[in-house]
Protein backbone atom coordinates (compact mmCIF):
# COMPACT_ATOMS: atom_id res chain seq x y z
CA UNK A 1 0.00 0.00 0.00
CA UNK A 2 1.76 3.26 -1.25
CA UNK A 3 1.23 5.78 1.36
CA UNK A 4 1.71 9.88 -0.23
CA UNK A 5 2.03 13.37 1.95
CA UNK A 6 0.93 16.55 0.97
CA UNK A 7 1.81 20.00 2.04
CA UNK A 8 -0.72 23.16 1.11
CA UNK A 9 0.35 26.22 1.67
CA UNK A 10 -1.28 28.98 1.19
CA UNK A 11 -2.25 32.53 2.02
CA UNK A 12 -4.66 32.39 4.64
CA UNK A 13 -4.48 28.70 5.65
CA UNK A 14 -2.30 25.46 5.51
CA UNK A 15 -2.91 22.02 5.29
CA UNK A 16 -0.76 18.77 5.88
CA UNK A 17 -2.79 15.58 4.57
CA UNK A 18 -1.82 12.02 3.80
CA UNK A 19 -3.16 10.14 0.92
CA UNK A 20 -3.53 6.70 -0.46
CA UNK A 21 -2.74 5.69 -3.67
CA UNK A 22 -5.43 3.81 -5.77
CA UNK A 23 -5.88 2.07 -8.97
CA UNK A 24 -7.52 5.93 -10.38
CA UNK A 25 -6.49 8.23 -7.86
CA UNK A 26 -6.01 8.90 -4.10
CA UNK A 27 -7.80 8.52 -1.32
CA UNK A 28 -7.11 11.66 1.40
CA UNK A 29 -6.82 9.18 4.76
CA UNK A 30 -6.02 12.11 7.23
CA UNK A 31 -5.47 16.14 7.38
CA UNK A 32 -5.09 19.09 9.48
CA UNK A 33 -6.00 22.41 8.47
CA UNK A 34 -4.80 25.55 10.11
CA UNK A 35 -3.65 29.10 9.82
CA UNK A 36 -0.57 29.99 8.19
CA UNK A 37 2.21 30.45 10.93
CA UNK A 38 4.02 33.60 10.88
CA UNK A 39 7.11 32.80 9.86
CA UNK A 40 7.94 30.19 7.52
CA UNK A 41 10.39 28.74 10.19
CA UNK A 42 7.28 28.28 12.30
CA UNK A 43 5.59 26.83 9.06
CA UNK A 44 8.16 24.27 8.72
CA UNK A 45 8.28 23.17 11.83
CA UNK A 46 4.12 22.74 11.66
CA UNK A 47 4.48 20.82 9.02
CA UNK A 48 6.97 18.20 10.51
CA UNK A 49 4.69 18.07 13.50
CA UNK A 50 1.38 17.55 11.71
CA UNK A 51 2.57 15.33 9.20
CA UNK A 52 4.20 13.19 12.71
CA UNK A 53 0.96 13.34 14.40
CA UNK A 54 -1.37 12.50 11.08
CA UNK A 55 0.95 9.06 10.50
CA UNK A 56 0.91 8.12 14.44
CA UNK A 57 -3.01 8.55 14.40
CA UNK A 58 -3.19 6.53 11.10
CA UNK A 59 -0.94 3.80 12.01
CA UNK A 60 1.04 5.08 8.72
CA UNK A 61 4.79 3.56 9.46
CA UNK A 62 6.53 5.33 6.00
CA UNK A 63 5.24 7.24 3.85
CA UNK A 64 6.50 7.22 -0.22
CA UNK A 65 7.08 10.45 -1.23
CA UNK A 66 5.81 14.18 -0.19
CA UNK A 67 4.32 16.68 -2.35
CA UNK A 68 4.39 20.53 -1.62
CA UNK A 69 1.55 22.87 -2.94
CA UNK A 70 2.59 26.64 -2.80
CA UNK A 71 1.83 30.13 -4.25
CA UNK A 72 4.40 31.20 -6.20
CA UNK A 73 7.06 32.96 -7.60
CA UNK A 74 8.86 29.47 -6.74
CA UNK A 75 11.61 27.79 -8.18
CA UNK A 76 10.42 24.09 -8.22
CA UNK A 77 14.22 22.87 -9.33
CA UNK A 78 15.90 24.34 -6.60
CA UNK A 79 13.23 24.10 -4.11
CA UNK A 80 12.99 26.97 -2.93
CA UNK A 81 9.46 29.56 -2.10
CA UNK A 82 10.94 33.24 -3.67
CA UNK A 83 8.83 36.25 -2.34
CA UNK A 84 5.38 35.13 -3.50
CA UNK A 85 2.93 38.31 -3.14
CA UNK A 86 0.49 36.50 -0.57
CA UNK A 87 3.44 34.71 1.67
CA UNK A 88 4.87 38.21 3.44
CA UNK A 89 8.22 37.08 4.57
CA UNK A 90 8.85 33.65 2.40
CA UNK A 91 12.00 35.05 0.79
CA UNK A 92 13.91 32.44 -1.02
CA UNK A 93 13.41 29.57 1.60
CA UNK A 94 14.06 26.07 1.10
CA UNK A 95 10.96 24.09 1.78
CA UNK A 96 12.40 20.55 0.70
CA UNK A 97 15.60 19.70 2.79
CA UNK A 98 14.09 20.49 6.23
CA UNK A 99 11.50 17.74 5.38
CA UNK A 100 14.16 15.50 3.70
CA UNK A 101 16.21 15.44 6.61
CA UNK A 102 13.68 14.77 9.30
CA UNK A 103 11.61 11.64 6.93
CA UNK A 104 14.25 10.41 4.63
CA UNK A 105 12.14 10.62 1.24
CA UNK A 106 11.84 12.36 -2.14
CA UNK A 107 10.34 15.31 -1.73
CA UNK A 108 9.12 17.73 -4.48
CA UNK A 109 7.42 21.52 -4.24
CA UNK A 110 5.51 22.90 -7.41
CA UNK A 111 3.61 25.94 -7.75
CA UNK A 112 -0.24 25.82 -6.26
CA UNK A 113 -1.72 26.65 -9.57
CA UNK A 114 0.55 23.94 -11.48
CA UNK A 115 -0.33 21.38 -8.95
CA UNK A 116 -3.92 22.55 -9.59
CA UNK A 117 -3.81 21.87 -12.81
CA UNK A 118 -2.05 18.11 -12.40
CA UNK A 119 -4.90 17.57 -10.13
CA UNK A 120 -7.77 18.68 -11.85
CA UNK A 121 -6.08 17.22 -15.53
CA UNK A 122 -5.65 13.92 -13.83
CA UNK A 123 -8.73 13.14 -11.51
CA UNK A 124 -11.30 16.30 -12.29
CA UNK A 125 -12.98 18.55 -14.89
CA UNK A 126 -9.89 17.99 -17.16
CA UNK A 127 -9.29 14.75 -17.51
CA UNK A 128 -8.99 13.21 -20.92
CA UNK A 129 -7.95 16.66 -22.61
CA UNK A 130 -4.78 17.65 -23.70
CA UNK A 131 -4.69 21.12 -23.46
CA UNK A 132 -5.71 22.17 -19.88
CA UNK A 133 -5.38 25.06 -18.22
CA UNK A 134 -6.70 25.54 -14.66
CA UNK A 135 -7.08 29.13 -12.68
CA UNK A 136 -6.96 29.03 -9.16
CA UNK A 137 -8.66 32.15 -8.43
CA UNK A 138 -8.71 32.03 -5.06
CA UNK A 139 -6.49 34.46 -2.69
CA UNK A 140 -4.65 34.93 -5.28
CA UNK A 141 -5.02 34.02 -9.17
CA UNK A 142 -2.64 31.85 -11.66
CA UNK A 143 -2.63 29.59 -14.17
CA UNK A 144 -1.05 25.88 -14.41
CA UNK A 145 -0.92 24.78 -18.20
CA UNK A 146 -1.31 21.41 -19.40
CA UNK A 147 0.04 21.51 -23.02
CA UNK A 148 -0.01 18.60 -25.66
CA UNK A 149 -0.22 16.43 -22.63
CA UNK A 150 2.25 17.97 -20.03
CA UNK A 151 3.15 20.36 -17.54
CA UNK A 152 4.31 23.54 -19.16
CA UNK A 153 6.47 25.42 -16.34
CA UNK A 154 8.81 27.85 -18.78
CA UNK A 155 11.97 28.23 -18.72
CA UNK A 156 12.30 28.88 -14.83
CA UNK A 157 9.32 27.64 -13.53
CA UNK A 158 7.59 31.26 -14.05
CA UNK A 159 5.19 30.17 -16.43
CA UNK A 160 1.32 30.52 -15.36
CA UNK A 161 1.93 34.03 -13.79
CA UNK A 162 -0.84 35.52 -15.53
CA UNK A 163 -1.90 37.26 -12.00
CA UNK A 164 0.70 39.82 -13.10
CA UNK A 165 -0.68 40.67 -16.53
CA UNK A 166 -2.51 43.42 -16.52
CA UNK A 167 -5.59 43.88 -17.90
CA UNK A 168 -7.23 47.59 -17.12
CA UNK A 169 -5.50 51.23 -16.97
CA UNK A 170 -7.05 51.01 -12.99
CA UNK A 171 -8.42 49.22 -10.76
CA UNK A 172 -7.94 47.04 -7.60
CA UNK A 173 -3.95 46.55 -6.92
CA UNK A 174 -2.61 42.97 -7.05
CA UNK A 175 1.52 42.07 -7.24
CA UNK A 176 1.53 46.06 -6.92
CA UNK A 177 0.15 46.96 -9.98
CA UNK A 178 -3.38 48.71 -10.57
CA UNK A 179 -5.79 46.37 -12.79
CA UNK A 180 -3.72 43.62 -12.75
CA UNK A 181 -5.81 40.00 -13.49
CA UNK A 182 -4.92 39.31 -10.02
CA UNK A 183 -6.46 42.73 -9.01
CA UNK A 184 -9.23 42.02 -10.32
CA UNK A 185 -10.14 38.77 -10.22
CA UNK A 186 -9.18 37.04 -6.42
CA UNK A 187 -10.69 37.38 -2.99
CA UNK A 188 -8.81 40.71 -2.03
CA UNK A 189 -9.38 41.68 -5.13
CA UNK A 190 -13.18 41.18 -4.73
CA UNK A 191 -12.94 42.75 -1.34
CA UNK A 192 -10.68 46.02 -2.86
CA UNK A 193 -12.91 46.56 -5.33
CA UNK A 194 -16.47 46.76 -3.13
CA UNK A 195 -14.36 48.69 -0.46
CA UNK A 196 -13.52 51.95 -3.15
CA UNK A 197 -16.98 51.89 -4.68
CA UNK A 198 -18.90 51.41 -1.14
CA UNK A 199 -16.64 54.70 -0.50
CA UNK A 200 -17.73 56.32 -3.18
CA UNK A 201 -21.44 55.48 -1.95
CA UNK A 202 -20.48 55.90 1.59
CA UNK A 203 -20.17 59.97 0.30
CA UNK A 204 -23.33 59.79 -1.86
CA UNK A 205 -25.78 58.49 0.71
CA UNK A 206 -26.45 54.92 1.92
CA UNK A 207 -27.31 52.01 -0.17
CA UNK A 208 -29.36 48.94 0.33
CA UNK A 209 -27.01 46.63 1.81
CA UNK A 210 -23.67 48.13 2.23
CA UNK A 211 -24.67 51.14 4.13
CA UNK A 212 -21.12 51.24 5.59
CA UNK A 213 -19.76 52.91 8.32
CA UNK A 214 -15.92 53.22 8.63
CA UNK A 215 -15.66 50.14 10.62
CA UNK A 216 -17.74 48.12 8.19
CA UNK A 217 -16.11 49.07 5.03
CA UNK A 218 -13.17 47.72 6.52
CA UNK A 219 -15.08 44.50 7.26
CA UNK A 220 -16.30 44.05 3.78
CA UNK A 221 -15.10 40.54 2.07
CA UNK A 222 -15.32 38.73 -0.55
CA UNK A 223 -17.95 36.38 1.05
CA UNK A 224 -19.77 39.34 2.08
CA UNK A 225 -20.23 40.97 -1.43
CA UNK A 226 -21.25 37.38 -2.48
CA UNK A 227 -23.33 36.74 0.04
CA UNK A 228 -25.44 40.65 -0.83
CA UNK A 229 -24.59 39.73 -4.69
CA UNK A 230 -26.66 36.85 -4.35
CA UNK A 231 -28.91 39.16 -2.38
CA UNK A 232 -29.45 41.22 -4.90
CA UNK A 233 -27.52 44.34 -3.88
CA UNK A 234 -27.09 46.79 -6.49
CA UNK A 235 -23.71 47.35 -5.99
CA UNK A 236 -22.60 44.12 -5.32
CA UNK A 237 -23.70 42.66 -8.38
CA UNK A 238 -21.63 45.47 -10.09
CA UNK A 239 -18.98 44.56 -8.14
CA UNK A 240 -19.23 40.64 -9.61
CA UNK A 241 -20.16 42.72 -13.10
CA UNK A 242 -16.84 44.43 -13.16
CA UNK A 243 -14.89 41.23 -11.90
CA UNK A 244 -16.61 38.85 -14.42
CA UNK A 245 -15.46 40.94 -17.33
CA UNK A 246 -12.17 41.43 -16.79
CA UNK A 247 -12.49 37.42 -15.65
CA UNK A 248 -13.54 37.74 -19.59
CA UNK A 249 -10.52 39.45 -20.59
CA UNK A 250 -8.14 37.33 -18.71
CA UNK A 251 -9.67 34.05 -20.42
CA UNK A 252 -9.40 35.78 -23.90
CA UNK A 253 -5.63 36.48 -24.09
CA UNK A 254 -5.38 32.60 -22.75
CA UNK A 255 -7.22 31.51 -25.43
CA UNK A 256 -5.83 33.34 -28.16
CA UNK A 257 -2.13 32.33 -27.07
CA UNK A 258 -2.32 29.08 -26.34
CA UNK A 259 -5.67 27.54 -27.94
CA UNK A 260 -7.31 25.28 -25.45
CA UNK A 261 -9.74 22.44 -25.12
CA UNK A 262 -11.00 23.47 -21.69
CA UNK A 263 -10.00 26.25 -19.05
CA UNK A 264 -11.18 24.61 -15.51
CA UNK A 265 -11.55 27.28 -12.62
CA UNK A 266 -11.30 26.79 -9.31
CA UNK A 267 -12.89 28.33 -6.06
CA UNK A 268 -14.28 31.61 -6.02
CA UNK A 269 -15.80 30.66 -9.76
CA UNK A 270 -17.69 27.84 -8.26
CA UNK A 271 -19.26 29.89 -5.75
CA UNK A 272 -20.13 32.77 -7.59
CA UNK A 273 -20.53 30.86 -11.04
CA UNK A 274 -24.11 32.38 -11.54
CA UNK A 275 -22.84 35.96 -11.10
CA UNK A 276 -19.46 35.16 -13.00
CA UNK A 277 -19.85 33.21 -15.91
CA UNK A 278 -22.66 34.63 -18.07
CA UNK A 279 -20.50 38.09 -18.09
CA UNK A 280 -16.80 36.51 -18.44
CA UNK A 281 -18.30 34.24 -21.38
CA UNK A 282 -19.59 36.95 -23.15
CA UNK A 283 -16.53 39.23 -22.84
CA UNK A 284 -14.19 36.20 -24.07
CA UNK A 285 -16.52 35.53 -27.12
CA UNK A 286 -16.21 39.04 -27.66
CA UNK A 287 -12.44 39.52 -27.52
CA UNK A 288 -10.94 35.93 -28.68
CA UNK A 289 -10.76 34.63 -32.24
CA UNK A 290 -14.15 32.56 -32.88
CA UNK A 291 -12.20 29.27 -34.10
CA UNK A 292 -10.55 29.38 -30.58
CA UNK A 293 -13.42 30.01 -28.62
CA UNK A 294 -15.53 27.34 -30.41
CA UNK A 295 -13.89 24.71 -29.03
CA UNK A 296 -12.63 25.63 -25.50
CA UNK A 297 -15.75 24.90 -22.56
CA UNK A 298 -14.81 27.04 -19.50
CA UNK A 299 -15.78 24.88 -16.12
CA UNK A 300 -15.78 25.12 -12.22
CA UNK A 301 -13.29 22.64 -10.84
CA UNK A 302 -14.66 19.29 -10.31
CA UNK A 303 -12.28 18.23 -7.05
CA UNK A 304 -14.20 21.52 -5.27
CA UNK A 305 -13.42 21.51 -1.52
CA UNK A 306 -11.01 18.57 -1.80
CA UNK A 307 -8.58 20.44 -4.81
CA UNK A 308 -5.85 21.79 -2.00
CA UNK A 309 -5.42 17.95 -0.79
CA UNK A 310 -5.25 16.31 -4.22
CA UNK A 311 -2.76 18.96 -5.49
CA UNK A 312 -0.33 18.38 -3.11
CA UNK A 313 -0.64 14.60 -3.43
CA UNK A 314 -0.53 15.03 -7.17
CA UNK A 315 2.84 16.71 -6.61
CA UNK A 316 4.13 13.70 -4.51
CA UNK A 317 2.73 11.02 -7.17
CA UNK A 318 4.45 12.99 -9.47
CA UNK A 319 7.98 12.56 -8.06
CA UNK A 320 7.63 8.93 -7.04
CA UNK A 321 6.86 8.49 -10.97
CA UNK A 322 9.80 10.68 -11.98
C1 LIG B 1 1.09 33.76 -7.38
C2 LIG B 1 0.95 32.48 -8.18
C3 LIG B 1 -0.07 31.61 -7.54
C4 LIG B 1 -1.37 32.36 -7.33
C5 LIG B 1 -2.41 31.54 -6.60
C6 LIG B 1 -0.25 34.42 -7.24
O1 LIG B 1 -0.17 35.57 -6.47
O2 LIG B 1 2.01 34.62 -7.99
O3 LIG B 1 2.16 31.79 -8.26
O4 LIG B 1 -0.28 30.48 -8.34
O5 LIG B 1 -1.15 33.54 -6.62
O6 LIG B 1 -2.01 31.26 -5.30
NA1 LIG C 1 1.82 28.34 -12.88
Amino acid sequence: MTILAGIDIGGTKCAVCLGRLTSDGVTVIGKQAYPTPSTPELAMQSFIQGLETLALQHGVERFASIGISCGGPLDSRRGRVLSPPNLPGWDDIDVITPLKERFGVPVAVQNDANAGALAEWKWGAGKGFSNVIFLTFGTGMGAGLILDGRLYSGTNDMAGEVGHMRLAEDGPVGFGKAGSFEGFCSGGGIAKLARSMAETKLAGGPGPLFCPTKEELDAITTLKVGQAAQQGDVMALEVFRIVGRQLGRGLALLVDILNPERIVIGSIYGRQQNLLEPVALEELRREALSHSTAVCEVVPAALQESIGDLACLSVALNVLNG
